[in-house]
């Protein structure tokens, strides 16, 4: 695609520089190590593919949560999203969940999405406490701002970190209920919710980085759905 980049130029979110999100694993209860690390905007095509068979799940609201995020990280592929970072999990080099967000500002983060492709070791959980430990660790920030669009997410979210709901404010997510995660919030609940070592062993991290793979249509939706579609 010819881009005229005098106007790119215009049309392009502006940015800020970003702390980088350190590497860090996860054993998880099936013993599996689960490698929750960053990836780079050059990423972003092979991530779209572990996304787009969540598109049409309606199961636990995999459907509008997978058509958000795939826009997002294509927004953020073609510079339409200002400030915007993308932390993945990887077993074996497999890719088992996606979680996004971006700076509105120095102080504020904004909680975008998560999604859990192998599903029952809590690596949505996992990926979503990565989430916070970035926003208030790495990039510094004072508070972050994150919905639910699903029953589960609000478990995950609100009830476990015991968020405080914001009246004044409404979520960019279409607008939704905003809930507040501030730094007191974050680390009364990091010895409970935040786990993970580092540094990553050098061997799993090559694994990790030589290939994101993305498995088939029919596995991903089988790992999101259960075996029997339960
Ligand atoms: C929300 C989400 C990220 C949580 O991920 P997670 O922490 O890994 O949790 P899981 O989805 O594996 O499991 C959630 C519950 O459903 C059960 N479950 C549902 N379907 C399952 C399946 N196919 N296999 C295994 N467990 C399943 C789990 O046992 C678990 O029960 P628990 O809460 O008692 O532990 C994930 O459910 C997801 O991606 N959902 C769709 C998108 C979404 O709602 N995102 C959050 C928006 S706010």
């Amino acid at each position: 695609m010819a881009i005229d980049m005098e106007l790119e130029a215009v049309l392009r979110a502006p940015e800020v520089y970003q702390a980088p999100y350190p590497p860090k694993v996860i054993t998880l209860a099936n013993g599996k190590r689960l490698v929750v690390r960053e990836v780079s905007r050059r990423d972003v095509p092979v991530l779209l593919e572990g996304v787009r068979p969540a598109l049409t799940i309606e199961r636990d609201y995999y459907d509008i949560v997978g058509v958000r995020l795939y826009a997002e990280l294509l927004g953020w592929y073609r510079y339409r999203v200002r400030n915007e970072y993308c932390i993945i999990g990887q077993i074996d080099g497999m890719l088992v969940g996606i979680v996004n967000g971006r700076m509105m500002n120095e102080d504020i983060g904004i909680s975008l999405h998560t999604l859990a492709i192998d599903r029952g070791l809590r690596i949505g959980a996992h990926l979503f406490a990565a989430k916070m430990e970035h926003h208030i660790e790495y990039l510094g920030q004072k508070e972050v701002w994150i919905t639910a669009e699903s029953p589960i997410g609000f478990r995950r979210w609100m009830i476990e970190y015991g968020l405080e709901k914001q009246t004044d404010y409404q979520h960019e997510l279409g607008g939704a209920t905003s809930y507040r995660l501030t730094r007191e919030l974050y680390f009364a609940a990091k010895p409970r919710l935040v786990v993970g070592d580092r540094p990553v062993p050098k061997e799993l991290l090559d694994v990790a980085t030589r290939a994101i793979i993305v498995a088939d249509e029919d596995t991903i939706t089988q790992k999101i759905c259960g075996l029997k579609g339960r």
